[in-house]
């Protein structure tokens, strides 16, 4: 055949491609391209092994179903193995399913049950005599990470059925972990006040919560279950309705989305309806999967290596839309950061009206080339952030203006700090500076800190701009100007007796809660507890160095420096002196100190790209503070390549070039010591780790000090 050799190098082309792809994908939980490519993709490469079956590979990734299993958790095999769905996009595709299934079942009268596509993670769950005894990630379709104790945690998820005459013994349950979008967007709105990485959407964060360590994080990221199917080994109900409707009665969670379709007409009719409405669900929704009914005409259509011949899921199409970028504004974070946000005409795009989007940082703007007056292309990231992806360059006017990064704070006027290595531009006025101000007033009123009843954000913003409140110590001398109160308009005399009852009690918060409260930078809810259970007092925390802070687990040089150059400032000198004056928690009473180890003694890191669990300053920490030492640049003495998503490729090669494993955030974890596993002996914090064995290049070392 004259065009073997140029069959056989797309072949190679297109194997290469689709490995690297699948690796991203499962391993890392990065993905470089859409659905859709991905899938264009694996069907030229279907075709061209169907056209020459001799040049097919026998590992081909169209032969498997993609995917394989972290070593953090214990493996499990799947009694029944976890396939994949074919996909497709056009609702000609769909029709050419029906066709298929018609001549698969040789005229006989067939129905459908269509189902919403939930964007989350597959699950495998065993029941046994009703009791949960299992959850199994897919893993790679064989084998998958046994990840029980964190599916536990799922409040919908019943952890013993409701018994029913017709419940099998024992049965496996199929459904999907997702993270409702409110949670998801509440998780990233404290990430962001946190000054930490986003997560790109709802099912990285259901897939990242999945792999965390400790469960009790776990619960506090209220994962929900919808299952989506029942196997019994053997028929136990002859149709996937019956078995939808039995999993209700059980007590498990079925989205009650689903319906019977008598026709290909009625499932194009179900697909249309979602098409839109899709987007009012808590859950994030990536298409429409239709199934056969019935349980033996299911059999008799049987399955391709990878996926059912009786099923398809159909996806939408990614929603775009077309607008003007009018003016970029610039919001001013708690720390300082300077964000850049898009104002756009308003166009309808997934269910909403999008008026902005955020431009992440300065880099972002020039990596779009945008100019003020653009006709720009919005996506929604994981449908729920409008992000600008694009410019329509055939439409820029001769005198579109291009856009100007400030320099000074557009709101206090302070010149503008891009410190090394940062992505954003932050304002240093941290005294003065007004939404600075105002935005920690927020932090230390929120649930997660001081909790105060009848003091929410908007009223603790109100009273910023009146001048009654500027620090939170301002908060704790609100009780003698109730006369000034009153004469607030909205505010009665109930909301002036909760607010000041919810004053008196947040003195009770726990330590860990106020310091979290304090909004040191990168000092989230977890450093908080660690610190605060390491020097148990915020006396304590003003005597250490940032050196000996650093030596603390999960603290390291990053955030040490922070915190140290926030307790020598004279205006968090006399804050602290207020608060103490006021009544609030300073000091723990009762807890241990917590575990470091010296897990990673000898081992060199390079951290690139971002990540999805933790800031790159938190995985630092977690290295030095396990013994580790960071390095900014590969050699062939490096221990390990830390990998997040948009790694340089140069750093790729460089690393495989020298043989040095690349692992990715999950790995790393599993590198270091559970902390609920730490022996007795590790409740010291150690001394400094020690230079490692073959050493670093000087200078490179992550370390501050
Ligand atoms: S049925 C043989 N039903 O989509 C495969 N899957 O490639 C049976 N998914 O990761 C899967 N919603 O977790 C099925 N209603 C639904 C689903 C669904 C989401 C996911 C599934 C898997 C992928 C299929």
């Amino acid at each position: 055949m004259p065009d073997t050799p140029a069959v056989q190098q797309r072949i190679q082309a297109l194997t290469e491609r689709l490995h690297h792809l699948n690796h991203q994908y499962y391993q890392l939980d990065i993905s470089e391209v859409s659905d859709q490519e991905f899938d264009q993709l694996l069907a030229e490469l279907q075709q061209l092994e169907t056209e020459h079956p001799d040049l097919a590979q026998p590992n081909s990734p169209t032969r498997r179903v993609g995917g394989t299993i972290t070593k953090q958790f214990p493996t499990a095999v799947h009694r029944y193995p976890m396939l994949s769905l074919g996909n497709t996009y056009s609702e000609d595709d769909l029709r050419e399913f029906d066709e298929r299934v018609q001549r698969g079942l040789e005229g006989a009268p067939y129905s459908y049950v269509c189902e919403l596509k939930f964007d989350g993670v597959a699950m495998s769950l065993s029941y046994e005599h009703g009791e949960l005894v299992q959850g199994v990630t897919r893993g790679d379709g064989n084998r998958g990470d046994v990840v029980t104790a964190n599916i536990r945690t799922i409040k919908s998820l019943p952890l013993a059925l409701r018994p029913g005459p017709d419940q099998p013994q024992d049965f496996e349950v199929r459904g999907e972990v997702f993270m409702p979008l409110p949670v998801f967007a509440e998780l990233n709105a404290e990430r962001e006040q946190n000054g930490e990485a986003l997560l790109a959407n709802p099912r990285n964060a259901a897939s990242g919560t999945l792999k965390l360590q400790n469960s009790s994080q776990v619960a506090a990221r209220k994962l929900r279950f919808y299952a989506y199917s029942l196997l019994t080994p053997g028929r136990h109900f002859t149709s996937h309705s019956a078995a939808l409707e039995a999993l209700s009665r059980y007590g498990l969670p079925v989205s009650d989305t689903w319906r019977r379709a008598g026709s290909l007409a009625e499932v194009l009719d179900f697909v249309h309806y979602w098409a839109k409405k899709r987007f009012e669900l808590p859950v994030a929704t990536d298409g429409i999967v239709i199934k056969v009914d019935d349980l033996r005409q299911q059999d008799q259509l049987g399955f391709t290596a990878k996926s059912p011949r009786w099923a398809i899921a159909y996806k939408y199409p990614a929603e775009a839309a077309r607008t003007r970028l009018n003016e970029v504004v610039y919001n001013v974070g708690r720390t300082g950061a300077v964000t850049p946000v898009a104002m756009l005409t308003p166009v309808p795009l997934a269910g909403t009206v999008v008026k902005r989007a955020t431009l992440h940082n300065a880099n972002q703007i020039g990596l779009l080339d945008l100019r003020l007056g653009d006709m720009v292309y919005v996506e929604k990231g994981g449908e729920i952030i409008p992000k600008i992806t694009g410019v329509d360059l055939s439409a820029r006017a001769v005198e579109a203006v291009p856009i100007e990064y400030p320099t000074e704070c557009p709101a206090c006027g302070t010149p503008l700090v891009r410190p090394e290595g940062e992505a954003h531009f932050r304002c240093p006025n941290e005294r003065a500076c007004p939404p600075q101000l105002k935005a920690r007033l927020e932090h230390y009123v929120s649930r997660r800190a001081l909790n105060i009843d009848g003091l929410g954000a908007e009223t603790v913003g109100r009273f910023f701009d009146l001048g009654l409140v500027t620090t939170p110590a301002d908060i704790y001398d609100l009780p003698a100007r109730r006369p000034e109160l009153v004469t607030l308009e909205r505010l009665g005399q109930k909301s002036i007796d909760n607010l000041l009852a919810g004053i008196e009690a947040s003195k009770q918060v726990p330590f860990p809660r106020v310091l979290f409260g304090l909004g040191i930078r990168y000092v989230g809810e977890t450093v908080a507890q660690k610190l605060a259970a390491h020097y148990r007092s915020i006396d304590a925390l003003v005597a250490a160095s940032a050196e000996k802070m650093a030596a603390v687990p999960e603290v390291g040089g990053v955030i040490a420096v922070a915190a140290a150059h926030w307790f020598q400032q004279p205006e968090n000198s006399d804050l602290i002196e207020r608060l103490r004056q006021a009544g609030v928690q300073l000091a723990v009473t009762g807890e241990a100190p917590l575990p470091a180890s010296d897990r990673l003694a000898g081992l060199t890191f390079v951290i690139s790209g971002v990540f999805e669990q933790h800031s790159r300053e938190e995985l630092q920490q977690l290295i030095t503070s396990n013994g580790g030492k960071i390095t900014g640049s590969i050699s062939k003495k490096l221990s390990y390549l830390v990998a997040g998503d948009n790694m340089g490729p140069a750093k790729r090669e460089k690393a495989l070039g020298f043989k040095v494993p690349i692992i990715s955030e999950t790995e790393l974890m599993a590198l270091l010591p559970n902390p609920e596993d730490a022996p007795a002996t590790d409740l010291l914090a150690p001394e400094a780790p020690t230079e490692p064995a073959g050493g670093t290049e000087a200078g490179q070392q992550g370390s501050l000090f």
